[in-house]
């Protein structure tokens, strides 16, 4: 299988505050590709880069086979590039329903015919079927996540970003997100994946980078990069400044 995408020597900030510093790394289609960093390193800033929320100074992003480092946000969100963020916006007072038609209408661009299949299909995958007609509002932290999930499966995306889905909640839960996402996986779905849960990152994913300060530190497979002296130090540093 080829690359679903690739990050060359990526610079990329917010203003003149640069964040990303010659980020460099590549996701394989089909995978699960996990993200770990310190609070702060730019994990989120790469989604962002990766949308085009923001533009790069330097460098170039690749996906699927086309250069989109300048490309709009909602051009890439039709190419396929879909996104949970993480902080959820949902609309609560709409239902769970209404919440992932609005993105399949409006981020992929379908018909509301069209779109009620991809959001009935999408809150399939996330197990939210049985909750559709319930407000958004309502929703236990959980189950928020899966919406939001199959928000960012409503625009029908080859490419889904998880940012810190399975922060704040119980091992239980994790164990649903794990679950969930090697659904996703099997139904063909690749997967950028921020979290800080390193069981997670150990157990779910195919490739792992570390990022220090928006650039990659380390990449590898899980469990190496996971015990390695580099992620050990970068992580001990963090701590040391919170002291
Ligand atoms: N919209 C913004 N404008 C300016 N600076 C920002 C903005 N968003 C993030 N930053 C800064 O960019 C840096 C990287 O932030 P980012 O959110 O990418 O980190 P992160 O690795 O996702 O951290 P966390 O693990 O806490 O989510 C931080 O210093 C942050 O304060
Ligand atoms: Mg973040």
């Amino acid at each position: 299988m080829g690359k679903i995408l690739t990050f060359e020597n990526v610079d990329a900030g917010y203003g003149r505050v640069q964040i990303l510093h010659d980020l460099s790394f590549e996701v394989e289609e089909g995978e699960v590709y996990g993200v770990i960093g310190p609070n702060g390193c730019g994990k989120s800033t790469m989604f962002n880069a990766l949308i085009g929320l923001i533009i790069p100074t330097k460098g170039k992003i690749t996906f699927d086979g086309h250069d989109v480092t300048k490309v709009k946000s909602a051009t890439r969100c039709h190419m396929g590039i879909g996104r949970t963020f993480q902080v959820p916006r949902p609309f609560e007072g709409m239902t769970v329903f209404e919440n992932v038609l609005v993105a399949a209408v409006h981020g992929a661009g379908k018909s509301e015919k069209e779109g009620r299949e991809v959001a009935l299909e999408a809150l399939k995958l996330t197990e939210l079927y049985d909750k559709r007609e319930i407000l958004a509002g309502e929703l236990t932290l959980l189950d928020r996540k899966r919406m939001e999930i199959a928000r960012a499966l409503g625009t029908q995306p080859k490419l889904l970003l998880l940012d810190e889905v399975a922060a704040g909640l119980t091992e239980a839960e994790v164990q649903d997100v794990m679950k969930m996402v090697a659904d996703l996986k099997a139904a063909k779905y690749s997967i950028i994946w921020i979290e800080h849960v390193i069981q997670t990152m150990v157990q779910s994913t195919d490739h792992l980078m570390c990022m220090q300060e928006g650039h990659q530190l380390l990449i590898g497979d899980p469990v190496p990069v996971m015990n390695s002296k580099e992620v050990e130090e970068v992580y001990l540093g963090v701590e040391d400044e919170d002291e």
